[in-house]
């Protein structure tokens, strides 16, 4: 359906976003048991659950050329996170579709990071991957995460609000809210 580079990595001015390391999952185990950063996701991860998002990450890299890119801060050469793509497939009115997502570790936020290489991810989406659009979704209340997807130009019809099928009925984390952006759209503001 989809097809992008598997080897490919991204470079902005502060950023390196390219596939996973084995030197990445200790920090990424650290980031994902910060409750900070956990706050709208259904809880901190553990080691084991840390170390299996990276497999499942490297697995959607092999099966569609495309992912959760690693993002290395240049400067520091230190890891910060995730930034990229993935496919949304599971039963909701909008799938399957390529989502945009990012989760920093919390000392990396406040700086513009997240933007800055999500913006670099849309133009490989829609220049090199050849994506017609774009979407992404969170919880109502991470307004940092929603602030993230405002700022790419991504907008939202409340119509399309959707309860997520993977979370369990009673969650709180049920209810989400979808934002869009079209390669067109994305052109307009980007390129003028
Ligand atoms: C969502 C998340 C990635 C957003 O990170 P963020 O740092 O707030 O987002 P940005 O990179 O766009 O940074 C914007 C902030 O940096 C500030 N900033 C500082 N220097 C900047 C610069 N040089 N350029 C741009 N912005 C800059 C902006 O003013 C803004 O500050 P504000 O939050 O006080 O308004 C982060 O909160 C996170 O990882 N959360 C946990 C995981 C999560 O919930 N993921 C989403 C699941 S749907």
């Amino acid at each position: 359906m989809w097809r992008g580079d598997a080897e490919k990595s991204l470079v902005t001015e502060r950023l390196v976003l390219r596939r996973w390391r084995e030197s990445d999952k200790a920090p990424f185990r650290k980031l994902n048991a910060d409750a900070r950063v956990a706050a709208f996701l259904r809880g901190p991860l553990d080691a084991v659950a840390s170390d299996a998002m990276v497999e499942r990450i490297e697995r959607h890299f092999e099966r569609n050329g495309f992912g959760l890119f690693a993002v290395e801060v240049r400067e520091s050469g230190e890891f910060a996170g995730f930034i990229g793509l993935s496919v949304a497939d599971f039963a909701a009115a909008f799938t399957p579709a390529v989502e945009i997502g990012w989760r920093l570790a919390a000392e990396h936020w406040g700086k513009g990071l997240a933007t800055e290489g999500a913006r670099e991810v849309l133009c490989y989406g829609f220049d090199e991957i050849g994506l017609s659009d774009v979407v992404s979704f969170t919880v109502p209340a991470n307004a940092r995460s929603r602030a993230v997807m405002e700022r790419l130009g991504m907008s939202r019809d409340p119509t399309e609000d959707f309860v997520h099928p993977n979370v369990s009925e009673g969650d709180d984390l049920r209810l989400h809210v979808l934002y869009r952006l079209e390669r067109e759209a994305w052109a307009r503001g980007v390129k003028g």
